[in-house]
């Protein structure tokens, strides 16, 4: 993959585009993702920076591969939860963003920091919300039987994993199924809804209501079922 640097149009920097600051603690292939639809020109949005908590993550070398500018607010550096968020809240803003994007990032967030963003901030969750918010998603959905599975995009409100879903992508789940390869073919699908659902949100068409996310103008009863190749992203006009 060729760096930034070495690459004319389209930059992950242009600043007539909405700017995003993408949050991870991982390692970041929802990043590239994000990355990867920019490039082909299908996501009219900057990366204002990466930011980790974990300055061991594989993510962050991802990012700077890609010539973006990362950041580390290592949560262990700071006294409580509150003076954390604080410090986050004060990087994610130095860079303007108009959306904030967790992407495999996996610290709570308190009231105080998702007031701030609400509205502007949207998260990536392996699972099917309300089912199985927290943690070991793939392991409880094996061990509750689940015939489905998958993947949500929604905005982050002070309700954890309960914010306005936006967007759902379904996987069956198979006989002698195991949570790693039921996760690999959840995260497949991670990829391509969390970017279709950045790209709504730049383009407009995407926003928080009051008690639901409104898509088009219509408020979202559902979550948009993400069925496939009718919604990949398309070039941007
Ligand atoms: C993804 O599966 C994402 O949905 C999950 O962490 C993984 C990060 O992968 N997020 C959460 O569980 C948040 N509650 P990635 O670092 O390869 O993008």
């Amino acid at each position: 993959m060729s760096t930034l640097s070495e690459r004319s149009s389209p930059t992950l920097s242009d600043g007539a585009k909405l700017t995003i600051v993408v949050l991870i603690s991982g390692n970041g292939s929802n990043l590239q993702a994000i990355i990867e639809a920019i490039r082909r020109q299908a996501l009219p949005v900057t990366i204002g920076a990466v930011i980790s908590n974990q300055a061991q993550a594989p993510g962050l070398r991802l990012a700077r591969a890609s010539g973006l500018t990362t950041e580390v607010v290592d949560h262990c550096q700071y006294a409580d939860r509150a003076a954390f968020d604080q410090a986050l809240r004060e990087r994610v803003d130095a860079y303007r963003p108009g959306l904030v994007v967790l992407a495999g990032f996996m610290r709570i967030l308190g009231d105080s920091f998702v007031g701030h963003f609400r509205g502007r901030m949207l998260n990536i969750h392996p699972s099917l919300l309300p089912r199985h918010a927290g943690r070991n998603t793939h392991a409880r959905a094996l061990r509750a039987g689940d015939t489905m599975h998958g993947a949500s995009v929604h905005f982050v409100t002070e309700d954890l994993d309960g914010g306005p879903l936006v967007v759902q992508a379904r996987v069956a789940v198979l006989r002698d199924d195991s949570a790693e390869r039921l996760a690999a073919r959840v995260l497949e699908q991670e990829h391509r809804i969390l970017p279709l659902a950045i790209r709504w949100f730049a383009d407009g068409r995407l926003r928080l209501g009051e008690s639901a996310a409104i898509l088009d103008g219509v408020q979202l009863q559902q979550p948009y079922l993400f069925s496939g190749d009718g919604e990949a992203l398309e070039s941007c006009p």
